[in-house]
């Protein structure tokens, strides 16, 4: 029941305050309320239960498993959240000066060295892009600024993977390329002759995703690198899942030219259905001049300076703008980023340090490996049964499609009824009736097995009472939607009666 229909006239939900509020006398009369605002009537305990039941519905990585694969719902620790929320960070306005911000800009200083050297990025890194998305714009946007900065007109072409992300192919088009599509091996490389046919002069870049969306590792990104760095093409990495690989193998030592990392998944800031999300970008040293502003820049105090100022400061931070980087793609954003983001994620950085970023990398595909095994002892089909898994892998149940009618969707709808979010589906789409599975590094073993043992029985159910499970889910505040309508044509409305 909506808040407003358990609305009783003259209820009240908080004690009157002492003072009654007037309007301040300079609002013009024209802009003042002449009916009521039209609240609910409610009692403080009604607002209490009403929400806190509300919350209570949603699904959430705090309340459940959520093998989401390429999303990377991981838990999120509570210190990034208090250290990110002291005064000091939330307090200071966007505008504030320099001067008055030297603290924050000294984290994003640091945020930006660590994510360069974690990648291997030798030119640097920006903060600024809001989801992962726009990094992946940035860093195209920079390939083809550094290509027409070199006077090269004719780059025009983009080569992605057909197991790329959707996004790839949508930012070359947004970047007024052409994209070039190259198939995938059924062993889940690249095909490198096929790259091999469709590369020339107008080649601008490839973007590529390794370990790439099916979940395994790029064995051949070596000599991928070496033939686009011929063709005069630049290599873009898809840094969305870097769980993967962090502090173990660096997009920058694979010849990667341009990064985008989702911070909102490996760097462990919390993210939903389209955002909040920090989609930094890095590069290599030729793309360094094209970076999107504002980037901070440390600056080290001269000696006498220092010696006036108390306490004396060896360094200050300043952010570049358009004057200090003529070359830049340009702002964004605004201010410097999503900034709330970017600290979590700074915090999460500094927790974890060399060590744990590794132990991230071991865990993610330690937890992967495991469950892909463990399903398929217990009868699914792994679409790429002789590849090791990275941080995800994939699941087919065509043979249950075929056995019984049940699909990947079915599937994914009665793992709601145990409580379980529903993998990936569908996605990639090289692979029919697909789950895209990823436990990622932080479930335990136990959530793990749980999640075998709740699939196992969602295989008897799909032969023994196949058209029950097309019903699923049968728990949820709501059952199985239009998707399409969903999408296209929502209506969240509250109307009055
Ligand atoms: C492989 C890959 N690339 C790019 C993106 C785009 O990131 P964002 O959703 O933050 O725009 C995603 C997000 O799901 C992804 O999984």
């Amino acid at each position: 029941m909506l808040i407003f229909q358990q609305s009783q006239p003259g209820r009240a939900a908080a004690a009157q305050l002492p003072m009654p509020i007037e309007a301040p006398d300079d609002l013009p009369a024209a802009l003042l309320r002449s009916t009521p605002i039209g609240l609910p009537e409610v009692s403080e305990l009604q607002v209490a239960r009403h929400y806190t039941n509300l919350s209570r519905k949603n699904f959430s990585i705090d309340t459940n498993f959520y093998p989401l694969g390429s999303c990377t719902m991981k838990y999120n620790p509570r210190a990034c959240h208090s250290l990110a929320m002291l005064p000091g960070f939330l307090n200071r306005h966007p505008s504030a000066p320099e001067a008055l911000s030297q603290g924050f800009l000294s984290c994003m200083w640091e945020l930006q060295e660590m994510l360069a050297e974690v990648t291997g990025m030798k030119g640097g890194v920006s903060l600024t892009p809001m989801a992962g998305a726009q990094g992946e714009f940035a860093g195209v946007a920079m390939i083809m600024a550094y290509h027409r900065q070199r006077g090269d007109h004719q780059r025009n072409e983009i080569i992605v993977p057909d197991a790329a992300h959707g996004t790839n192919p949508a930012t070359a088009t947004m970047c007024g390329c052409v994209v070039r599509e190259i198939p995938t091996l059924d062993n889940g490389d690249v095909d490198v002759e096929a790259l091999r046919g469709v590369l020339g002069p107008k080649t601008a870049g490839i973007m590529l995703t390794n370990p790439s969306t099916i979940g395994v590792f790029e064995r051949g990104i070596c000599e991928i690198a070496a033939m686009v760095h011929a063709a005069g093409g630049l290599l873009y990495y898809d840094g969305a899942n870097l769980n993967a690989i962090l502090g173990r193998v660096r997009p920058g030592d694979m010849g990667f030219d341009a990064i985008h990392m989702n911070l909102h998944k490996t760097f462990s800031t919390p993210h939903g259905g389209g955002g909040p999300g920090a989609g930094a970008v890095g590069v290599s040293e030729r793309l360094a001049p094209f970076l999107p502003i504002p980037i901070v820049e440390r600056v080290a105090v001269e000696a006498a300076a220092a010696a006036a100022a108390a306490p004396t400061p060896a360094h200050r931070f300043r952010l570049l703008e358009a004057r200090d980087r003529p070359l830049s793609i340009g702002r964004l954003s605004t201010f410097a980023g999503n900034a709330g983001v970017l600290l979590r994620a700074y915090v999460y950085a500094r927790l974890l340090g060399r060590a744990g970023m590794r132990r991230v990398a071991e865990f993610a595909t330690l937890n992967a490996n495991y469950l892909a095994r463990r399903l398929a002892e217990v009868g699914f089909t792994l679409a790429y049964p002789e590849r090791r898994a990275s941080h995800e892998f994939i699941v087919t149940v065509q043979p249950q499609k075929k056995a019984s009618g049940v699909t990947a969707l079915d599937f994914s709808k009665a793992l709601l009824d145990h409580g379980i979010h529903a993998p990936t589906n569908y996605f990639p789409l090289l692979v029919p009736e697909c789950l895209l599975i990823e436990p990622t590094e932080t479930e335990s073993k136990e959530t793990l097995d749980r999640f075998v043992e709740v699939m196992r029985q969602l295989l008897e159910d799909a032969l023994r009472d196949p058209e029950r499970m097309k019903g699923a889910p049968y728990s949820t505040p709501v059952r199985r939607l239009d998707d399409v309508k969903a999408a296209r044509d929502l209506d969240l409305a509250y109307r009055a009666s």
